[in-house]
């Protein structure tokens, strides 16, 4: 059977009462289209542990700091619909933005320390937007689980941080980052490298790879981890480095020394487009089986 489009509020909600009467559960993949195959996996995750998996598609304009990138930022319903169809999702909902927000709109989540390092520092408001929308909807379909990539690992532990902090029932799952096959993590953004800026942006994962080999190693100091990617990074003059940043994996807070495990977390700029990607490192597993990406 063919998915399902539901373009407001109402529409959405009626037909999931009904899958919930049917005694269906819920799994929710939140997005902002453009889908590739890192949402690809989040589908087949939802897939195989809820009964009906809902796509949410909306661009939501109030996560984002630069009207250009807003603007910019791609759609392709028609394309979207095809990739869920073809990952076997039940329902998209795809709401306008005017049905989302309305002008009277005065409401936000706030969660203070872990949205206020790395992208919140250089975003501003991007976290408030990232976890007023999710509540919506998660209040708007109610699923039993939700599905976000670890890619965006600050935005996971804003929303784990915010469904702890309020009580919500909606149990979050996270997925490995997918990686292109010379390591660049998968986003809606690469689209807008030229070619030139392609072929250098996989620097990014292989400088994240040596912090995390330093670490498996016994390094503890994060300036000397950080100090040996940056010189990787540097390699690249064409890359501008936002941030760097070794964290602590739930509070996303940098740590003053490596005790356990952590996360390497970096923003770049090539040319006009911002890439993020980040690894998780454990201290003291050289031998390389416990490595994660
Ligand atoms: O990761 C995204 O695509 C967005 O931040 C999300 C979670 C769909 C909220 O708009």
């Amino acid at each position: 059977m063919s998915v399902e489009v539901f373009r407001t509020v109402d529409e959405i909600r009626e037909m999931l009462a009904r899958v919930r009467r049917m005694g269906a559960t819920v799994g929710l993949v939140p997005t902002m289209g453009a889908l590739h195959e890192g949402h690809g996996q989040l589908i087949d995750a939802a897939r195989q542990e809820t009964d009906c998996v809902v796509v949410s598609i909306f661009v939501n304009p109030l996560q984002f700091d630069r009207p250009e990138d807003l603007e910019r930022y791609p759609r392709n319903l028609d394309a979207d619909k095809k990739f869920c169809d073809d990952r076997g999702a039940d329902l998209i909902f795809a709401p306008a933005p005017a049905s989302m927000y309305a002008p009277t709109h005065r409401s936000f989540v706030e969660v203070a320390g872990v949205s206020e390092g790395l992208c919140g520092q250089s975003r501003p408001g991007h976290f408030r937007g990232v976890a007023t929308v999710v509540l919506k909807l998660f209040h708007i379909t109610q699923p039993d689980r939700a599905y976000f990539g670890e890619k965006d690992a600050q935005q996971l532990a804003v929303v784990r941080r915010m469904v702890r902090d309020l009580n919500l029932t909606v149990e979050i799952m996270s997925v490995r980052t997918v990686r292109e096959s010379d390591g660049l993590a998968l986003s809606s953004r690469n689209r807008h490298l030229t070619t030139a800026e392609r072929k250098v942006a996989p620097i990014l994962f292989q400088a994240l790879v040596v912090a995390q080999k330093l670490i498996a190693a016994g390094a503890t100091d994060p300036a000397e981890v950080k100090s040996v990617a940056s010189t990787i990074l540097a390699q690249q003059p064409s890359v501008r480095v936002e941030y760097l940043e070794v964290v602590d994996p739930d509070e996303m807070r940098a740590v003053t020394r490596i005790r356990g495990p952590v996360r390497v977390a970096a923003a770049v700029w090539l040319g006009s487009t911002r890439l993020i990607d980040n690894v998780l490192c454990e201290p003291g597993t050289a031998e390389g089986s416990g490595l994660i990406q």
